[in-house]
């Protein structure tokens, strides 16, 4: 029972108000607690007032204590607001701390792929976006409103005690039957089914479209406004309809209820003036209790209503992927006695026996993979879409661990190394690399280095007048610029001729030119291959006229290498990658470009 009470997500909510602030939680809390009793307590002073009165007293005190309680009532209620909606805000930072955290911690991915996860995920990213509720800071207010009320009822039933015992019984009783009565009709119980979140989802990812910049130039050469627009209003329509049909009201319920809460009412206010007919009972006393009589009516009205849901539903949220993540998004136990991987590959990154497949399912992508990438030498990667070649950067990376079969560096399994240790080794350039809103210099080197290598690192990539280091690569900042494609990809480059030049031994570069024209391209892949020999490195692409200047190139396919050599090698054996390479450069001199794609082989 008591573990159930646990688990249930509003004690999770209201659990974690002290931890988001604790001085501001108990604040709330007393404020609380305080505004509940008041209307009990003005129903009393004013007895008093009558009473005295009646009996000719110094009235001093009881209006003073009347006045005191009154201002209370008025003065309470905007200070409790302002603390609803801070200990609101305080409440959506802490959980958007928890959910970064739980987001960005473990070391692998898996995490954040897996389908299982993203309900949540959204629920917990976009709660206070006010789609399909209020914000966090409001929903606050409101659950306190509806507690006030709830303690306010149950203070007036303890009031009408002194009066006859049966009374609040009777009267509480009926109010509180409310809630049972009408469970349906008050909750939007159904607002995380599956239904909804799917609704949720695509209303918000066609509002997305609408709104957001980057979808702007094909919404409009396709011709996409309007079908963006339905979609949204439909969405959205459907949203409100399962809003709707979770809190329309049944109409049994409400003659029920009403039947109770007159009868209750009728019975007491009956037995009230019965008992000043029958002078058991003083006109003060009739005051205190007639009006505790009616204040009883809040315990129908308060409790914990509609805005927990909205406000316990991202608590829970957090709370299970903060759990789950760890788990999906780990890898393999780190080793009680981690092998170091400083100065690795010394010899050689070999792929044994690689069997994986991505952790939410679908096919191996890899089944059996062996490859052996000599230290210090650089092996490029071929291979249509879908072959593999970005997992293989993602696995020596080790963002995931093979199923079975292990990726070795110097006969050491990566799994022995300390993880972050292993990364420290490696530098890349991704297909899809990241572009930060921060100054050039924090671009090149996110984790610090010194200028002058700052600045080598983007004369290798042909980036030395893009802008000074200061400047932050972003129009949205003061003095801030924007950088075309083929720029920003100049400065991942860079990014990872830094980290090599302090000190990474493997170089991973997927599609590192393929957003530069063919001059520029030439230039500067000249300039990498000097700037990374001596180090291991790992070329994905798709051009050819790069790729021939490896070491060693392999042909990927369908997660296989089919074939293996140098590039004079290969052209000798005149299979998949002489005919591919011929077909590309005789298109290149009849001055077709290099748009050859790898699927015209077929
Ligand atoms: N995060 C992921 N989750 C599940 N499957 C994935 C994921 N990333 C890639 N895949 C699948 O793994 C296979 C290999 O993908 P990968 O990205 O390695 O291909 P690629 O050779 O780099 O292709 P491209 O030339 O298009 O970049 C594909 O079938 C792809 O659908
Ligand atoms: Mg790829």
């Amino acid at each position: 029972m008591l573990t159930r009470l646990r688990e249930r997500k509003e004690w999770k909510f209201f659990a974690a108000l002290p931890r988001a602030d604790r001085k501001l939680a108990t604040a709330w809390w007393a404020a609380l607690v305080l505004r509940g009793l008041l209307p009990a307590g003005f129903a009393v002073t004013m007895g008093v007032l009558i009473g005295a009165v009646q009996r000719g007293d110094d009235l001093a005190v009881p209006l003073s204590l009347m006045g005191t309680v009154f201002v209370l009532l008025q003065v309470l209620a905007p200070i409790h607001q302002a603390l609803s909606a801070n200990l609101g805000n305080r409440t959506s930072a802490w959980l958007y701390d928890r959910l970064s955290e739980a987001c960005v911690r473990p070391p692998g991915m898996g995490h954040l792929e897996d389908p299982e996860l993203s309900s949540d995920l959204t629920t917990a990213r976009e709660f206070d976006y006010g789609m399909t509720g209020p914000p966090m800071w409001m929903n606050m207010d409101f659950i306190a409103g509806g507690l006030v009320e709830a303690i306010g009822g149950f203070a007036s039933a303890l009031v009408l005690f002194g009066f006859t015992w049966w009374a609040p019984l009777v009267l509480g009783g009926a109010w509180l039957s409310t809630h049972w009565l009408l469970r349906e009709s008050s909750v939007w119980r159904d607002r995380n089914t599956d239904e909804v979140r799917e609704a949720q989802r695509h209303a918000e990812y066609a509002y997305r479209l609408a709104v957001d910049p980057p979808a702007a130039k094909e919404l409009r050469l396709f011709g996409l406004a309007g079908w963006t627009v339905d979609r949204f209003i439909t969405r959205r329509r459907q949203l409100f309809d399962l809003q709707y049909r979770a809190t329309r009201l049944r109409q049994r319920p409400v003659i029920w209820s009403l039947l109770l809460v007159g009868g209750a009412n009728v019975v007491v206010f009956a037995a009230l003036a019965a008992a000043v007919n029958g002078g058991r009972l003083e006109l003060d006393q009739l005051v205190v209790y007639a009006q505790v009589a009616v204040g009883t009516s809040a315990i129908a009205f308060g409790g914990i209503n509609w805005a927990m849901d909205g406000a316990a539903a991202p608590v829970a949220a957090v709370l299970r992927l903060q759990e789950a993540m760890g788990t999906k998004g780990a890898l393999a136990p780190p080793p009680d006695r981690p092998v170091p991987a400083v100065g690795t590959p010394a010899r050689e990154v070999r792929f044994r026996d690689v069997t994986f497949a991505y952790p939410q399912g679908g096919e191996r992508v890899l089944d059996g993979f062996d490859l052996v990438i000599p230290a210090g030498t650089s092996l490029a990667i071929v291979g249509q879409n879908g072959a593999g070649k970005t997992t293989l950067a993602k696995l020596l990376c080790r963002l995931y661990d093979p199923q079975a079969g292990a990726i070795e560096v110097d006969g050491v399994d990566l799994r022995s190394m300390a993880v972050d240790d292993w990364r420290s080794r490696v530098t890349a350039v991704f297909q899809d690399f990241i572009r930060f809103e921060l100054s050039l210099r924090d671009n090149v080197a996110p984790g610090g280095a010194p200028d002058e290598v700052i600045l080598a690192a983007l004369a290798e990539a042909g980036a030395s007048d893009l802008a000074a280091l200061d400047t932050p690569l972003h129009k949205g900042y003061e003095g801030g610029t924007d950088l075309s494609g083929g720029q920003w990809q100049r400065i991942a480059l860079a990014r990872a001729l830094c980290a090599l030049h302090q000190g990474a031994g493997l170089v991973l570069l997927d599609e590192p030119t393929a957003q530069l024209d063919v001059r520029g391209e030439s230039e500067i892949f000249e300039r990498i291959l000097a700037a990374t020999r001596g180090a291991t490195t790992v070329l994905i692409s798709h051009r050819f006229s790069t790729v021939r200047h490896a070491d060693r190139i392999c042909v990927l396919e369908h997660g296989r290498v089919v074939e293996l050599g140098t590039h004079e090698e290969l052209l000798a054996r005149s299979g998949r990658y002489a005919t591919m390479f011929n077909l590309q450069a005789q298109r290149f001199e009849a001055g077709e470009g290099e748009g050859v794609a790898y699927e015209a082989l077929g």
